[in-house]
């Protein structure tokens, strides 16, 4: 299990009885195959009550649509993901699922619930329900050579 924290997922936090749910449903088959395309964060350091990961050892994230992920120490992940050629062009976003807190799977430049078959855009809105509301979305301020989350 992972050691790195974040602050503020407020709106997204289930219960462990939501996520048993989900979790069961997949267990049981209901969900799709679904291929993962983002990879783990590398060059990721706490700092303080954030997360700091080094650009150039993240090569996905040198492209629009590239995405990155980061297990936190509640079982939870994160994705960071390059919405823009901008210097602060990117999104970080709890990969709970808003319906019932399933982690979601990129598949292509989406993502999809596993559980339910929600889906959300690349920067985490709804596109389809169940869920209705967005993925939970940490503050993010970049450089060009690292993105802090959190
Ligand atoms: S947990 Fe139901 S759609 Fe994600």
């Amino acid at each position: 299990m992972s050691d790195f924290e974040l602050d503020g997922l407020k709106s997204a936090h289930l219960g462990r009885r939501a996520v048993l749910c989900g979790a069961l449903a997949v267990a049981f088959g209901l969900s799709a195959d679904i291929a993962t395309a983002s990879s783990p964060a590398v060059g990721l350091k706490q700092v303080g009550k954030k997360l700091q990961l080094d650009l150039a050892k993240n090569k996905a994230l040198l492209k629009i649509g590239g995405a990155v992920t980061i297990a936190l120490g509640d079982g939870s992940s994160v994705a960071v993901v390059r919405t823009a050629a901008t210097t602060n062009g990117f999104v970080a976003m709890n990969l709970s699922c808003t319906h019932q807190g399933v982690q979601v799977e990129q598949q292509g430049s989406n993502w999809i619930c596993p559980a339910h078959g929600s889906q959300f855009s690349s920067a985490g809105k709804v596109l389809r329900g169940p869920a209705n509301q967005a993925l939970y979305k940490y503050p993010v301020a970049a450089t060009a050579k690292t993105v802090t989350i959190g």
